[in-house]
């Protein structure tokens, strides 16, 4: 079992400087099995990327409602069962009768306390200390503006809000009632990134001149969440570079830690429309379409097949009727629709250059037509650069020509289930709970303060996109 490094200790140790290599057997095995070639005469040291995930001094756990207990919902809600001495769902609100059945006997939800929708929940005077926000993107303002009114914490899923209107007009509210908000922005909770930003923080690298940044989205991915799934329409979710990408954009603003002053941004949707609908393809997949066996979009193959992503489904207990079950949803629910004649609308690609104050530029590409997933990063500073991919990322110091790797280690503590974006998930409530427990907002990274910037120059990317001119950001 390897020991964890906590924030303060994974600060102290690079600020003790690349100088001290610390080559585990473990660390350079990984090395030697990925090929990297050592440079004569120049030292590789090794890092390893923990983060402490709980927090076992708190005993008596705050009390939340989830409104929203979908994907996300769930995500945070198991965070409860895994650490009972810190969280406690006592409400839900949720429109679907077998989801909120689960969540209730999951959490042992009092029936008085189970709504249909969120609405219900602020009819009620104050029953909780927080509420969890995991609604679609169109119904956040609403409960969160409630909620900022009547006094809960929050923890509010991105994208805040769907314009930058009410975006503002949450954080007006939020800093007049002083409620503890914290903004999903899970990237800025993951270790890869923590140790990114102590790493530039510690002024090894110099000014950072430029960063340029990816996230691959995976194919299948977004045929399932972009394409068919709950974001496929932008009008009525949030445009992609929203709904998607305000975690990069977050990540980016964090990182330089400038004001971002001007972007322009281009994509469209290229290969995802009837345009490019094979010759004997149907309308569903499961109604004899003759390319079926050869599209890797197949909802017969992932859905069916695989059985990937199939939570959408809420599929029944016996795992015995699985099967036929999903035959039923793919017959009637947009997962079973072929991606080339979907209503869809959001870009398959979009690259976004940016800005920011005293000359630092960026460029991010969102690229939905890959085989990977995760991000990739590369931070150019003036004395030395980063380049990373989400798992491990390594600094070349420009003078000594010396190279340190940073690796992500599995933490034996990491709850099973439950590692999703890096880790970030799972630390990002560590976070909120301390907050709200302590009613102090300096345990938040994503406050909405912080979180608020990144939505911005998300508004101005799609008005640029949009209107093919460079926006700046006021
Ligand atoms: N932070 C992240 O990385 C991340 C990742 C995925 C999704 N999200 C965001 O989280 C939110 C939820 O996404 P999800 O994947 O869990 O979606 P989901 O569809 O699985 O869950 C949303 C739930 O809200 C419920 N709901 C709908 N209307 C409601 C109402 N009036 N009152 C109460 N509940 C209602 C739905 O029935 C559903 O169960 C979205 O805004 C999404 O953009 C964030």
């Amino acid at each position: 079992m390897q020991n964890k490094i906590s924030r303060k200790d994974a600060i102290k140790s690079i600020l003790a400087g690349v100088g001290v290599g610390i080559a585990t057997p473990i660390l350079l095995t990984k090395f030697y099995n990925l090929n990297y070639k050592k440079k004569e005469n120049k030292t590789l040291q090794f890092k390893s990327i923990h983060r402490s995930i709980g927090n076992p001094r708190i005993k008596e756990p705050i009390t939340a409602i989830t409104i929203g207990a979908g994907a996300r919902g769930n995500t945070y809600g198991n965070y409860a069962l895994n650490f009972p001495n810190e969280l406690k769902i006592i409400g839900v609100a949720e429109p679907i009768d077998i989801r909120k059945k689960r969540f209730c006997e999951k959490h042992n939800i009092d029936k008085s306390q189970s709504f249909k929708s969120w609405e219900e929940i602020f009819n009620k005077p104050k029953f909780a200390d927080a509420v969890i926000i995991c609604t679609p993107d169109h119904l956040h303002y609403g409960p969160c503006i409630k909620a900022l009114e009547m006094g809960y914490d929050i923890l509010l899923e991105k994208p805040i809000a769907q314009t930058e209107k009410e975006c503002r007009e949450i954080l007006r509210l939020q800093k007049k009632n002083n409620n503890i908000l914290a903004v999903c922005h899970v990237l800025r909770y993951a270790p890869y990134f923590i140790n990114l930003k102590h790493l530039i923080d510690s002024g090894i690298m110099g000014e950072i001149i430029s960063v340029q940044h990816i996230e691959p989205i995976e194919h299948i991915h977004m045929s399932h969440s972009y394409v068919r799934g709950n974001w496929h329409d932008s009008k009525k979710s949030t445009p992609i570079i929203l709904a998607k990408s305000c975690h990069d954009l977050d990540i980016l603003r964090w990182l330089i830690d400038k004001k971002c002053e001007s972007i322009s941004a281009f994509g469209n949707l290229k290969w995802f429309t009837s345009k490019n609908a094979p010759k004997g393809s149907t309308d569903r997949c499961n109604q004899g379409c003759k390319v079926e066996p050869n599209c890797p979009y197949s909802a017969l193959k992932i859905y069916y097949r695989e059985r990937r992503r199939t939570f959408v489904f809420d599929l029944p207990e016996n795992e015995s009727k699985h099967g036929d079950y999903i035959l039923r949803q793919l017959s009637k629910t947009n997962y079973g629709r072929c991606v080339y004649k979907m209503d869809n609308n959001q870009p398959d690609h979009y690259v976004v250059s940016m800005e920011f104050e005293g000359g630092v530029t960026a460029n991010f590409s969102m690229e939905a037509l890959t085989s990977y997933d995760g991000r990739r990063t590369r931070i150019m500073g003036s004395l030395g650069d980063v380049v990373g991919d989400m798992n491990e990322f390594i600094y070349t110091n420009f003078l000594t020509g010396e190279k340190t790797k940073w690796s992500i280690e599995n933490d034996p503590n990491t709850v099973k289930d439950f590692n999703g974006h890096g880790g970030g998930d799972l630390s990002l409530v560590t976070d909120w709970v301390l907050a709200v427990k302590t009613k102090n907002l300096k345990n938040l990274s994503s406050t909405i303060d912080a979180s608020i910037e990144s939505h911005l120059m998300g508004f101005a990317a799609e008005e640029s996109r949009l209107n093919k001119q460079v926006v700046k950001i006021i």
